[in-house]
């Protein structure tokens, strides 16, 4: 049978996926714990992407009132460029129709994943100067507001 994309949300079965996710694609990930404690946290949207049985993208967002912010998001490498990344979000949108805008914060030399942002109909807001460390850089604001 061939083996086909899903996303499921996540919870306490499949966490430490989105842990490991985190850890190897991501400079700023959480922690396993933290991860973990997000179980708990009723704002809390995570979707993990599977690939067959491989974990290969997950997302991580808060719904707080009317918007969504969106903490993290990550694409295995070989798994990049096939749409996952995109359909990450579109689950996310799916799920939360009634949400008013998303924002998030990127490192401005992230061309990935400012064009995957773009794609989803993101617009710069912001410069928030030297909002990351190691290296410094500039975070740009972005937001998508509904419709
Ligand atoms: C950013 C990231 C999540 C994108 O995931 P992905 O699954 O490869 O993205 P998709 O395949 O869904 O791409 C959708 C669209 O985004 C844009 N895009 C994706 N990767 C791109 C790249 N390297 N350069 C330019 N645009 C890109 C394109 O418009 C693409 O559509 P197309 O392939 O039809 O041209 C992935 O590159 C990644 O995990 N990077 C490392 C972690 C990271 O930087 N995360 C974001 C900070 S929290």
């Amino acid at each position: 049978m061939r083996d086909e994309l899903r996303i499921v949300p996540m919870d306490e079965t499949n966490y430490t996926d989105a842990a490991r996710l985190a850890r190897e694609n991501l400079r700023e990930g959480w922690s396993e714990k933290t991860y973990e404690e997000q179980l708990k946290n009723p704002s809390d949207r995570t979707y993990i992407a599977y690939f067959g049985e491989q974990a290969c993208g997950f997302l991580s967002a808060w719904y707080v009132l009317d918007e969504i912010e969106i903490n993290n998001v990550a694409v295995e490498k070989d798994f990049r460029r096939l749409g996952i990344g995109r359909k990450l979000f579109e689950r996310l949108f799916e799920d939360l129709p009634e949400a008013e805008r998303t924002v998030l914060e990127v490192r401005e030399s992230n061309a990935a994943a400012i064009g995957l942002y773009k794609s989803l109909g993101f617009v710069q807001a912001g410069i928030r100067k030297d909002l990351y460390s190691h290296p410094d850089e500039n975070g740009l604001v972005m937001i998508r507001e509904k419709g």
